[in-house]
């Protein structure tokens, strides 16, 4: 079998792979590693058949939907998840067949409704309801913290404990643990009573994790973050640095149009000697009127680097093919002592 635990921040997707076939699977694949699961596969020469997420996530940005359109695999999750672009709805007792190997399905709500475990040979891969030493929050609505206690110490009986167990987020560094240890060591499993447990996992004052809601939005509609919209803006333009920008200032570069896309009160508060402005909320509507020649060479600033990149995408797509943006933004500039002017 071939396994890969592949750690980002305290994110763990698995990659799973039949030796035999060269069937592969992703398991609770992040979207800040995409390249990574690509090269990961060719280096093993496997094709990744399913991206499994093992319930809906709210911590980090899933790349399932994303995955599934480069690849042509397919997203599979419990049939209670609500994403419209899973392919397959699978349920507790069914199986996965992966080549040889087959990736059997356990429904475990609590932390989610359509949280489900994964058993490949002897790894359980657990999501967010079973953590090394921890077990998964209960914070989002519908989700009952009763189906957990069910699901861990009811239905435990039916488990081989000696099963290693691979969580979904890992945040010290421990690659896997054991259902024994778990149900021997872990604080919130030694509450054998039914209600002692629901208190205590009500009564746990945990953090909300940050991007909650923008993870929740783009994880149920399989839409794209705002650091992906980041990101593919800046691959379609080039970028000057500040450094690059001072020298074109001083030498009086009468080629370069300087366009700062800020609101008018920052852009009045001091901006780039000889920069015009046109804000990035009027920039389709007005360009036409600003900058009748298409064929100028555009360099947007804004005040941190990022709806410069917008604006310079946007003004490519529109034609301005010499649009670029500035690496940096008006921040930068300041701090780096650089002349400002009001006029
Ligand atoms: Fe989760």
């Amino acid at each position: 079998m071939i396994f890969e635990q592949i750690a980002t921040g305290g994110c763990r997707p698995y990659l799973i792979g039949c030796a035999d076939t060269c069937a592969a699977a992703l398991i609770d694949p992040e979207l800040s590693q995409m390249d990574r699961y690509l090269a990961l596969a060719s280096h093993h020469g496997v094709r990744i058949h399913y991206l499994i997420d093992t319930h809906t996530h709210a911590d980090h940005f899933s790349a399932t939907g994303e995955l599934a359109r480069r690849l042509q695999a397919q997203v599979v999750m419990h049939q209670l998840s609500t994403e419209p672009f899973v392919d397959m709805r699978v349920d507790d007792g069914e199986s996965l067949k992966l080549g040889k190997l087959r990736i059997d399905v356990l429904y475990t709500p609590g932390h989610t409704r359509d949280s489900m475990c994964l058993r490949v040979e002897n790894r359980l891969f657990t999501g967010d309801t079973l953590l090394i030493g921890v077990i998964g929050r209960t914070y989002l609505p519908s989700v009952d913290a009763a189906d957990l206690y069910d699901i861990l110490l009811n239905r435990r009986r039916l488990l081989d404990e000696t099963v290693e167990v691979y969580p979904a987020p890992e945040y010290k560094n421990r690659d896997h643990s054991t259902l024994a240890q778990e149900f021997a060591q872990s604080p919130r499993l030694q509450k054998r009573d039914r209600q002692a447990f629901v208190d205590m996992m009500h009564n746990l004052s945990l953090s909300m994790p940050t991007h909650l809601t923008e993870a929740l939005r783009t994880n149920l509609s399989g839409a794209k973050t705002i650091a992906q919209l980041l990101s593919e803006a800046a691959s379609t333009v080039s970028f000057m640095t500040i450094d690059e920008l001072k020298a074109r200032v001083d030498a009086q570069d009468r080629e370069l149009v300087i366009l700062d896309v800020r609101e008018k009160d920052a852009y009045a508060s001091g901006h780039v000697p000889g920069a015009r402005h046109l804000p990035r909320g009027q920039l389709e509507l007005k360009v036409d009127e600003a900058l009748p020649d298409p064929t100028l060479r555009i360099l947007t600033i804004c005040e941190f680097g990022r709806v410069s990149t917008l604006a310079a995408a946007t003004l490519r797509q529109i034609g301005f093919r010499r649009a670029i943006a500035l690496d940096a933004g008006m921040k930068a500039w300041r701090e780096a002592g650089y002349p400002l002017t009001t006029d």
